[in-house]
């Protein structure tokens, strides 16, 4: 079986990040930084370690801040020239694409996640895909799509991301419904967008990671509602599965919901943490303030 490589990404980034008001009133949910690096920087890190070359963004009004964040900035590029801060412009080379490697479109109204997906389809054209949902961090030595595009050579169809989710979280995510459970990997018979638990048909949970093949867009072309009167991405790849295209895959790695402010606050200490020139000052203080609370109880 020949396998095309996946070399295209999609970041939908329209959402009104409405759980972070007011901070998002002016700027996009994410630009909102873990430590010192802007959400979407970690998903494009992750990208770019997994091969991507081509950067797809479906944004919506008031997300200008993000197409700054990935240009050149010369002003501040040469006054850190200028003062010899070369640590710092080695940080700055990071957000830098080259010309023609980013593109921008918009979803100029909100009717779901597969929606924001199918706008991208002429930039995709007839080629497998990556989706990455920014709100999804994930921790590991491997990066997450790595991995992914790893099992996919061996597999090909379409992969999503997945872990395991008490019942009673079913209903935050999209979930598997497996065929046959190979271990790392499962082969999926259907996919269900935010079951109740009783409706759960495993506690296998689809995060923010999928390659996709052209197929999966030839579905979205018949914009479907699905829950929450949405046009849902699960419900177009669960159209795949019928035909046993599709895999789940337990990635190995810490996830952050960093959709939520409690994800959002984990991970941010989680990431300090595992940063060297914090871990010390920082994990003293948390040691403190943990022994300041436990003594006021
Ligand atoms: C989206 C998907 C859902 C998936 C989740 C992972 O939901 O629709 O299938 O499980 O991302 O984070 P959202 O969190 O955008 O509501």
């Amino acid at each position: 079986m020949k396998i095309k490589k996946v070399t295209k990404a999609v970041f939908p980034v329209a959402g009104l990040g409405t759980r972070f008001l007011p901070a998002t009133k002016s700027i996009p949910k994410e630009i909102m930084t873990l430590v010192d690096r802007p959400l979407i920087q970690y998903a494009i890190d992750e990208a770019r370690a997994a091969g991507i070359k081509e950067f797809i963004f479906v944004t919506s009004r008031g997300k200008s801040a993000l197409e700054d964040y990935f240009d050149h900035s010369p002003e501040l590029e040469s006054t850190l020239r200028k003062a010899g801060k070369d640590a710092l412009l080695e940080i700055l080379k990071e957000t830098n694409m080259d010309s023609g490697a980013i593109a921008y479109l918009r979803q100029n109204r909100p009717m779901g996640l597969g929606h924001a997906v199918w706008c991208a389809r002429r930039l995709i054209g007839d080629e497998p895909f990556a989706v990455l949902l920014p709100d999804d961090v994930i921790a590991s030595e491997k990066p997450c799509l790595q991995q992914m595009i790893e099992a996919y050579e061996q597999t090909g169809g379409n992969m999503v991301a997945a872990m395991e989710v008490a019942p009673a979280r079913a209903s935050s995510y999209g979930v598997l419904d497996i065929e046959e459970d190979l271990g790392a990997i499962v082969r999926v018979k259907g996919m269900v967008e935010k079951p109740t638990a009783e409706e759960a048909p495993s506690n296998l949970a689809v995060i923010g990671r999928y390659i996709l093949s052209p197929k999966v867009l030839t579905n979205l072309n018949k914009l479907k509602q699905g829950a929450g009167g949405e046009i849902q991405l699960t419900d177009a790849i669960a159209e795949e599965a019928k035909s046993g295209n599709v895999f789940g895959y337990r990635f190995r790695g810490q996830r952050y919901d960093c959709g939520s402010k409690a994800g959002f606050l984990q991970a941010t200490v989680a990431f300090a943490l595992a940063r060297p020139d914090l871990r010390d000052e920082f994990g003293e203080y948390l040691t403190d303030l943990m022994a300041l609370q436990q003594a006021a109880q």
